[in-house]
């Protein structure tokens, strides 16, 4: 019987090695021929903000929403490199902090809005890079800074309340956002 059990060890082993190395190869080989586009172009119109509300931002959102994404160096390997450099594409694409001033004032207080319902609701940052990045889950004081910034901000763009749709303002209304209508 014991004998039986040495004589499985050495190939049991060698399996486990074996497909490791396979594992390996193929991870190396299809990062190699299907590299994910792992590019921080120029920011052209970057958001300026007090220090605080830059630091919630650039510690929670940057990463999919800048051009100023920290790449780890798990994102080189397939297949998570696929994964993180759609999530960065798609994120940019929706909003882009580097190019915040090239968005039209309408444009800017739509994404205002959304960004308010995606800290209120607390669905960004997804929950896979939370997991992830410790710390970049916003606690309760660096979600209502954030609010209390886009309300400012909100009140800067022109937002009389005839001039919004109407799932912004109800959205306005949800979140307690009530910017300083039309003064
Ligand atoms: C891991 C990457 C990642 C991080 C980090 C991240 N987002 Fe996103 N975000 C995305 C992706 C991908 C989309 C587009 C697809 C979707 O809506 O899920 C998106 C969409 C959005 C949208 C527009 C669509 C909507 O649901 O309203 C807003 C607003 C947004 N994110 C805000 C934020 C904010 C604010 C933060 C930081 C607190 C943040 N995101 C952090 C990946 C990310």
């Amino acid at each position: 019987m014991e004998a039986l059990e040495a004589d499985n060890f050495l190939p049991k082993v060698l399996s486990i090695v074996i497909s490791l190395l396979t594992t390996s190869c193929v991870i190396v080989v299809a990062s190699i021929v299907f590299p994910a586009r792992r590019s921080n172009p120029e920011a052209h119109a970057p958001l300026r903000a007090s220090d605080d509300v830059m630091g919630i931002l650039r510690r929670a959102c940057f990463d999919c929403h800048s051009n100023e994404t920290r790449w780890p160096w798990y994102s080189a390997l397939a297949p998570v490199s696929w994964l993180v450099a759609h999530d960065v594409a798609t994120g940019r694409r929706e909003l882009n902090f580097s190019e915040w001033y090239s968005y039209l004032p309408e444009v800017r207080r739509r994404k205002l809005l959304w960004i308010g319902r995606a800290v209120g609701d607390g669905t960004m940052p997804p929950r896979l890079y939370q997991l992830v990045h410790r710390g970049s889950r916003l606690t309760k004081a660096q979600r209502s800074l954030i609010l209390r910034w886009l309300k400012d901000e909100l009140n800067k763009l022109d937002c009389r309340s005839e001039r919004l749709d109407s799932a912004s303002r109800s959205l306005v209304a949800r979140l307690d956002l009530h910017p300083e209508v039309g003064r």
